[in-house]
């Protein structure tokens, strides 16, 4: 079954953020849909959700620490608070934009991981990598792996091409079959797919082989839209 998930970023209020959840929620109940959905909210907006099993509300970022002096970040003890077990890790604007280096990736990867969250660990290249080649591709994500647990149970992978994130420019079947293929061929592990990813490409992106779902930014953050693809991946086996 696909698994669908929502990254709001820097987007919505606590206020929308409880409404946005409490109606994906009711639809999850009512269409009778067991997908696993994944939905991260701003730190502010986190909360305890009473939602169905099969919704999972994630913080997409957090520090590798319980608590402590870390000027602007949170931890477990925080977390703990909503009874948040689940992360977004490697996202390519915390390492582009924020500037996470791997070293401290892999650090914050290896704590939530001794502590049993889930972890959606995204990797992806840049433009002019891209440009290089399929061989600079490969070698720029393997590295992306580095002192990352790939046999970890609770592990979920998401391939989210830079040049593809927020841009409205989708990477094409035959980009995300042979980065996907490659990927699968080394790790077993569910791979989503993510940049500009929206109701009109996610059928097809989700036919694609070893494509086991999609990570979504602008195109989930309204709640017509998202649930809209959570119909689309709930049809296909
Ligand atoms: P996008 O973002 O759907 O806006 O391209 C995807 C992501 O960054 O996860």
């Amino acid at each position: 079954m696909k698994i669908i998930a929502s990254n709001f970023k820097t987007n919505h209020t606590r206020a929308s953020t409880k409404k946005f959840i409490n109606e994906v929620d009711s639809y999850l109940k009512q269409q009778n849909i067991n997908n696993q959905v994944f939905i991260f909210p701003t730190a502010t907006a986190l909360d305890s959700f009473d939602t169905v099993s099969n919704l999972f509300i994630g913080t997409q970022n957090a520090y590798f620490t319980k608590n402590g002096s870390f000027t602007g970040e949170i931890g477990t003890e925080q977390l703990d608070e909503f009874g948040i077990k689940t992360i977004l890790i490697g996202h390519s604007e915390r390492r582009h934009i924020l500037g996470e280096i791997q070293k401290d990736i892999a650090l914050k990867y290896n704590y939530y991981k001794e502590l049993g969250y889930k972890i959606i660990y995204c990797v992806g290249e840049p433009l002019d990598v891209k440009e290089s080649g399929l061989t600079e591709t490969l070698s720029y994500i393997w590295e992306q792996f580095e002192g990352i647990d790939l046999d970890y149970e609770n592990l979920i992978l998401a391939y989210e091409p830079v040049w593809a994130i927020g841009t409205g420019v989708t990477a094409t079947t035959d980009d995300i079959t042979v980065v996907h293929q490659n990927i699968k061929q080394k790790i077993n592990k569910p791979l989503l797919y993510g940049g500009s990813v929206k109701p009109a490409n996610l059928d097809e992106i989700l036919n694609i082989p070893n494509v086991d779902g999609a990570l979504i930014g602008t195109a989930s953050w309204e709640v017509e839209s998202f649930t809209k693809m959570i119909d689309i991946a709930s049809k296909i086996k």
